[in-house]
């Protein structure tokens, strides 16, 4: 598509924040400003900015300073408004209206030619169908989770993989003086890679991952086998999606995106091992400090280089696309494509393997 014409690129940060969204931002405002005549506009909290009349603002070189390490977005980012599914009180009622039509209107009146969306499974889907109708879409992927097929890796992963294992090794410490078992309850919904990776890189003697269902049995078993061995302290690392065999993840609430979100199974777990083994047991849920905070360099360079990459796309007009890490580089891979699987931890793996040839425990 031809992008002369182009005056006006819109850019907004949906669904859950992720470290590294301001790095992504920042990148493209740079590379637009420095190689394109594009006016760039942030649309503000998600698609909700879209929503409304006043959701933007201009964005320039100057209001992307010094946010490389800033955690959060400045943009504002929201799971709800979806304009497909926009939740509005009518007459006293909560009803679900399809606002699109409004919204591809008010990027039109506003000379947006093209948007770039920085954002998860959900928003990338949001995103596919905008481009349905017409509005040229780029994406970019982020989530702490992981679990995006399309890309070899995420930004923010690895900040919370960084900001977990501190976690980790903090409670070792204080585990090992009480000879006490830790569990820690990690994120990543119904992936494992965030346990996985936080609890080899914190040296977990468990790791319940939604991927491989564990027993309660197996898990105490673990537990026992290593006071045996003279260790008088564990640690249990568990996603949030983890579940026992023939059983499901707890669910907490659904969110407002209608998504379940999970989490609970760490304080659970303490109680049920609490009645099968001699040790006291205590939980952690690191929950929301795992998104927050400062980017890792590595996600400062992994976002920066798919800002940068979302600025080129729009400026080849190949819309439809998301900027994807394929080996070491980087790639436009069809959203279409991108939102089609996840990716989860292959049991069999070799992190997996790695992770069993160590001696921990799946509980399976
Ligand atoms: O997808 C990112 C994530 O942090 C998940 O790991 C977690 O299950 C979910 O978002 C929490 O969502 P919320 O911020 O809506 O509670």
């Amino acid at each position: 598509m031809a992008t002369e014409s182009l005056r006006r690129v819109g850019v907004l940060t949906a669904g859950g924040d992720c470290p590294g969204l301001n790095a992504v931002i920042r990148a493209f405002v740079k590379t637009a400003e420095a190689h394109y005549d594009w006016e760039i506009v942030g649309i503000l909290d998600g698609f909700e900015g879209l929503c409304v009349p006043d959701g933007m603002r201009p964005l320039t070189g100057v209001d992307v300073r010094g946010i490389l390490t800033l955690g959060g977005t400045i943009l504002g980012t929201s799971n709800r408004g979806n304009p497909f599914a926009y939740r509005t009180m009518i007459d006293g009622e909560e009803q679900v209206v399809d606002r699109s039509p409004e919204v591809v209107e008010r990027l039109k009146q506003k000379g947006i030619g093209a948007l770039v969306v920085i954002g998860g499974d959900g928003s990338m889907r949001i995103g596919l169908r905008f481009g349905e109708l017409g509005v040229p879409i780029v994406g970019v992927p982020k989530t702490i989770d992981n679990d995006l097929a399309a890309t070899d890796v995420t930004f923010g992963f690895d900040t919370a993989v960084s900001t977990a294992t501190d976690a980790i090794d903090r409670l070792r410490s204080t585990a090992e003086a009480h000879h006490r078992v830790m569990i820690v309850e990690v994120m990543g919904r119904d992936a494992g890679w965030l346990a996985l990776e936080s609890g080899l890189a914190g040296g977990g003697n468990v790791i319940l991952i939604p991927e491989i269902p564990f027993r309660l049995e197996r898990v105490a078993h673990a537990i026992e086998e290593r006071s045996k061995r003279g260790r008088t302290y564990s640690i249990v690392v568990v996603a949030e999606g983890a579940h026992p065999a023939g059983g499901e993840p707890i669910t907490q609430r659904i969110g407002p995106d209608g998504f379940p979100r999970l989490g609970g199974v760490g304080v659970w777990l303490a109680d049920e091992l609490g009645q099968r083994i001699k040790h006291e047991v205590r939980a952690t849920v690191l929950g929301h400090t795992q998104r927050g905070g400062t980017p890792t360099p590595f996600d400062r360079v992994l976002a920066t280089r798919l800002g940068c990459a979302a600025a080129w796309l729009v400026g080849q007009g190949d819309f439809g696309k998301m900027v994807a890490v394929r080996g070491s580089e980087i790639v436009p891979v069809e959203i279409a494509e991108a939102v089609r699987t996840s990716k989860r931890v292959p049991p069999g793996g070799e992190r997996v393997q790695t992770a069993r040839y160590i001696g921990v425990s799946f509980g399976d």
